[in-house]
């Protein structure tokens, strides 16, 4: 991997932990200089910072709560401000509320679809510009449940769907401006919001996706950032308008996740113990990725 990324300016947005921090990680190991993006979680961003520049890359922090779009131009402004052009831009961040359908509230579906959905389409319309003239890699990521059932995964499923979709059309649409846009479906990542989203159950829930991959295992975020560098670089340079599970075959099987023990009501991120604590309002500004989000 080393090197594949010489002197690239890179996004990573939720990259203070996860798939993103990995991403970011290995983005630098790569030779690309980092652009650090976190909502909440501070200090986990600021050592995935220091750990890219003890790598000698340069990583900028950069903090913005991707719902709102002034957030999302505030963000792009520190890139322009920082570096002046972009190269990759990784949509990794999201979140959402664990519920059935029948008892989602407006505010539900509205701030899911904002993180995951419109603030896309408000980061690609800022990416393009900063990438002309050069070869620009836009990489999504869905997920298991955009095409398969899940307890409790409606709202950020279908928001995942929306994402492949409009993977394609920005491929369409931003081959001509030489840039790719390719998506990542994960399958099952060992990751703070997998082991939130299935509580106590998830041995019992690791265990039985790993029984039905066929590589006998849940994935890493490590699995996925390497196929985040591959797409990013000039290896993948006609690769584009795609969506590429990284899920250990795991699709192959029809693994049955209504015989896996149900996940819990929650939400999409890990709530701090504060934060649990805390009832949402849709009134409520924010800081809820506060995740109290989905408990009212
Ligand atoms: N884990 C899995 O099994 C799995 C499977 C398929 C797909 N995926 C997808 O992979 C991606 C990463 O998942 P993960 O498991 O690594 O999730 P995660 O650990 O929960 O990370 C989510 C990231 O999104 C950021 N975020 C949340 N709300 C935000 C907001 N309002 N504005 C800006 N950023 C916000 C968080 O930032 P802070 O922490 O700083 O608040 C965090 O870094 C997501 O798109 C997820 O849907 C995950």
């Amino acid at each position: 991997m080393r090197g594949l990324l010489a002197d690239r300016v890179a996004l990573v947005t939720g990259s203070a932990r996860g798939i993103g921090r990995a991403t970011a990680l290995a983005m630098a190991e790569a030779g690309a200089d980092v652009v650090v993006h976190y909502r909440r979680h501070r200090a986990e961003a600021e050592a995935v910072a220091d750990t890219i520049r003890s790598r000698g890359r340069q990583a900028l922090l950069v903090e913005a709560d991707l719902e709102q779009e002034s957030e999302v131009h505030r963000l792009f402004n520190r890139v322009q401000d920082a570096f002046g052009h972009l190269d990759i831009l990784v949509a990794n961040a999201a979140a959402t509320a664990f519920r059935p359908l029948a008892e989602l509230k407006p505010h539900h579906l509205e701030r899911t679809y904002r993180l995951v959905v419109f603030s896309l389409v408000w980061a690609v319309q800022r990416a393009a510009p900063l990438m002309e003239g050069r070869q620009g890699r836009i990489i999504t990521v869905s997920g298991h449940g955009s095409h398969f059932t899940l307890p409790l995964y409606a709202t950020i499923g279908s928001a995942k769907s929306a994402v492949e979709s409009l993977t394609r059309y920005l491929a369409y649409e931003l081959g001509p401006r030489r840039i790719t846009c390719n998506c990542i479906a994960p399958g099952v990542v060992d990751t703070d919001s997998a082991r939130y989203y299935t509580a106590e159950r998830w041995p019992s829930f690791a265990e039985a996706v790993a029984r039905h991959t066929p590589l006998g295992r849940v994935a890493t975020p490590e699995d996925v950032a390497r196929v985040a560098v591959f797409l990013a670089s000039d290896l993948a340079g006609f690769v584009t308008g795609q969506v590429i599970a990284v899920d250990g075959g795991l699709t192959l099987t029809s693994a049955p996740f209504e015989a896996l023990p149900p996940p819990r009501p929650g939400s999409g991120t890990v709530p701090s113990s504060a934060d649990r604590e805390r009832r949402e309002s849709p009134a409520d500004p924010l800081p809820p990725a506060a995740q109290g989000w989905t408990k009212s």
